[in-house]
């Protein structure tokens, strides 16, 4: 592993590491790891494949031979699996409870692994997910963990879909992020939580650009 810089961003669905993740990675001229679009796109390939999502074993199979590709565009990044354009569908709520059941097996995550961390190369890293800082990059100089009620990450993610001109209802986004985040941290595997050395951060009074900022501060202290 090389030792190129990394900043890991853990945390439950919808509480913005995604956009604070991408933010940072910008102003540093990092790469960025979106590590939970991987379980979301082992979850479509197996959907495609009509694998079944209690088959631990056709699931691995699935996740070690995933063909994606991230596409750095203007725009954002384009997500392409197997050739296809998969950027939007990859973000509905289906797609979501599906890669959460799949990371819930040991042999996928394992699969995913390896090209998690061929991610960290010069000039730096920020990666974004449930288990960056207690599994993947365990040596990460910052760990960050955010966190925020239920309620405000059901609406920041309600905001996103609609944003996306994706319909959904609120009740039922709530519902979602409640049973995700029982499922992601009640797995005997990775299950989500604060590395011992995490700083950790609560969002809910705050702003994208708050969280921004403290983390662009901690960075400069810890890292630079
Ligand atoms: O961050 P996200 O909503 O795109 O992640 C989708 C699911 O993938 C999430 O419910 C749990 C799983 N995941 C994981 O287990 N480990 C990661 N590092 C990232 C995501």
């Amino acid at each position: 592993m090389t030792k190129a810089p990394v900043v890991t961003l853990d945390g439950p669905g919808g509480v913005g590491k995604g956009t604070v993740s991408a933010l940072l990675a910008k102003h540093f001229g990092w790469h960025y790891l979106d590590s939970g679009a991987l379980y979301r796109l082992a979850a479509l390939a197996a959907k495609n494949h009509g694998v079944d999502f209690t088959n631990e074993e056709a699931l691995a199979v699935i996740a070690e031979h995933l063909d994606i590709r991230f596409d750095q565009q203007d725009s954002g990044v384009k997500i392409l699996l197997e050739g296809d354009d998969v950027t939007s569908q990859i973000r509905s709520e289906e797609v979501g409870a599906n890669a959460s059941r799949v990371a819930a097996y040991s042999r996928v995550r394992d699969a995913l692994l390896k090209r998690q961390r061929a991610f960290r190369t010069e000039p730096g890293l920020v990666a974004d997910g449930r288990d960056m800082g207690t599994v993947v990059f365990t040596d990460a100089p910052l760990k960050l963990f955010l966190t925020a009620s239920s309620e405000e990450r059901a609406r920041r993610r309600w905001q996103q879909l609609k944003d996306g001109n994706i319909a959904a209802d609120f009740e039922q986004v709530l519902v979602d992020i409640q049973e995700r985040d029982e499922r992601d941290s009640s797995r005997a595997v990775a299950p989500l939580k604060p590395a011992e050395d995490a700083v950790i951060i609560d969002t809910t009074e705050l702003s994208i650009d708050d969280v921004f900022n403290q983390a662009v501060a901690l960075i400069k202290d810890r890292v630079e």
